[in-house]
């Protein structure tokens, strides 16, 4: 359990750095709507690894201090599409993470989980609308 929440982790320190970063480079005529979208995901995915890096600690675990990389992207498109994907992909991880502390037998932690399940589609659903309508 340990192991994969540290995974779980060190994506979320990776989102967070993602999201700063794109809100940096975002450009063009709605650069200010795109940049403060993603940097209002930070307060989000902090809380994540917040929570994450205490449960770690409370199973008896170090929590990592290493990030994963973030997805090289150079336009707009490209950067919502990278979110896109990691938004879905940490959507489909927790899925799968809550049913084993369900397994492990912690209500805590399934309960914590799903609402994590929650706030990331919610990410990837508005991202989603975002993208539907993207101009080029
Ligand atoms: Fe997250
Ligand atoms: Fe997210």
């Amino acid at each position: 359990m340990i192991a994969h929440l540290n995974k779980d982790l060190a994506a979320e320190l990776g989102a967070v750095i993602q999201y700063i970063t794109y809100a940096a480079k975002a450009t063009g005529p709605y650069r200010p709507q795109l940049s403060e979208f993603f940097l209002a995901e930070v307060a989000d995915e902090q809380g994540h690894a917040q929570f994450l890096a205490n449960k770690i600690v409370a199973l008896g675990g170090e929590p990592t201090t290493v990030p994963d990389k973030v997805p090289a992207a150079t336009t707009n498109r490209e950067m919502l599409e990278a979110v896109l994907a990691a938004e879905q992909e940490a959507t489909k991880g927790y899925t799968k993470r809550a049913e084993e502390a369900e397994e492990f037998g912690d209500k805590g932690l399934v309960v914590q989980l799903e609402d994590m399940v929650r706030d990331e589609s919610g990410h990837s659903e508005e991202t989603e609308r975002i993208l539907r309508d993207w101009p080029l």
